[in-house]
């Protein structure tokens, strides 16, 4: 019933960071990516190569790439907006782009300042240009069952958006739940339709725990036969330009569910706890993980 392994994709660092208000500084970001480095986690997206004005937490990209210590094994990501920012970020030494865009009309417009219609030209650029220099490229489609602005959005958009993607090349798709609104139902509704048209090994899901229903949403993408997940340490994380949107699923959340269920992850929940105690005590505050705050506290 449940697979045998699970990759998580640990992007703290990105999505965590982004919305952030105290700033950390930059030795702090490579320090703390460095321990995760360590934790058996395959892949980090370590930042985002976006405007600094629009997403001031991240303006350091250039140097944090520039200064981890790479792991092997590790697949350092960043997210890409366009051809500008993947010019810095292969410059910086990417392993993977990460284009990003919404299913719905006016969350993207918001977050990216384009059209659904415009994005895609700049975004197969960035494909083409990321894959000609052989780096991986997931394409992210934001907000794939209900947006801020608009509310539902049928499977049917998505299938639009991440049917271009595809075509233009990206390796897999990372289905956003931007405002974390999703119930198990509406994730049966999409990956019914989603996994008709494509393989599950090029679908990772993103979930937001805005209401707490992540770990119930993650448990029913795996009935569907979904392997691989987006999450961030102790539960850090949201979108600027997504209103209400709290963190991401906590890692260390994701962890004590799939070690009780007996599926390898490859990850060392120490490492990964001594990771979220850092980032916390930088930023000064409890981060929403139950789990973390039960380590913790023992
Ligand atoms: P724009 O203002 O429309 O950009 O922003 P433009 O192309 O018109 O260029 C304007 C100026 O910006 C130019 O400079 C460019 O060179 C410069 P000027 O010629 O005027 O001096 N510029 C840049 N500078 C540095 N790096 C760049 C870059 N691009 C242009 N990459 C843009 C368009 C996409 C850049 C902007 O809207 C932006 O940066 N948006 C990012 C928003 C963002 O990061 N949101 C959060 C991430 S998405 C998310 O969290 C969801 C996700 O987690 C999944 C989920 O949860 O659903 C992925
Ligand atoms: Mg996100």
């Amino acid at each position: 019933r449940w697979p045998d392994f699970v990759q998580v994709k640990e992007v703290g660092p990105r999505d965590g960071l982004q919305n952030e208000k105290k700033r950390i500084s930059t030795s702090d970001k490579v320090q703390w990516i460095n321990t995760l480095s360590e934790s058996g986690v395959k892949e980090i997206e370590y930042s985002s190569f976006v405007h600094p004005k629009w997403v001031p937490a991240l303006s350091d990209a250039h140097e944090v790439g520039k200064r981890i210590k790479r792991h092997p094994g590790v697949r350092y990501s960043a997210l890409v907006p366009n051809m500008k920012g993947l010019e810095l970020a292969l410059e910086a030494g990417i392993d993977g782009a990460s284009v990003f865009m919404s299913a719905s009309e006016t969350h993207n417009k918001k977050n990216i300042n384009k059209s659904i219609d415009e994005t895609y030209p700049v975004l197969e650029e960035v494909i083409k240009g990321a894959k000609k220099a052989g780096k991986h490229v997931t394409g992210y489609v934001s907000t794939v069952f209900d947006c801020p602005y608009e509310g539902r959005i049928s499977p049917q958009q998505v299938l639009k958006v991440a049917d271009r993607l595809i075509e233009a090349g990206v390796d897999d798709l990372s289905l956003g739940d931007t405002i974390g609104t999703a119930v198990p139902s509406q994730v049966d509704q999409l990956l019914s339709e989603i996994l008709e048209r494509f393989p599950s090994e090029k679908i990772i899901m993103h979930f937001h725990d805005t209401r707490g229903m992540a770990i119930a949403n993650i448990m029913r993408s795996m009935e569907h036969g979904i392997t691989r997940f987006d999450s961030a340490i102790g539960g850090l994380g949201g979108c600027p330009y997504a209103p209400g949107a709290a963190g991401n699923v906590a890692t260390n959340d994701v962890l004590y569910l799939l070690n009780g269920l007996g599926i390898k992850t490859g990850m060392d929940e120490t490492k990964l706890q001594e990771a979220a105690l850092f980032i916390q005590s930088k930023l000064g505050k409890s981060l929403p993980s139950k789990s973390l705050a039960y380590a913790a506290s023992q």
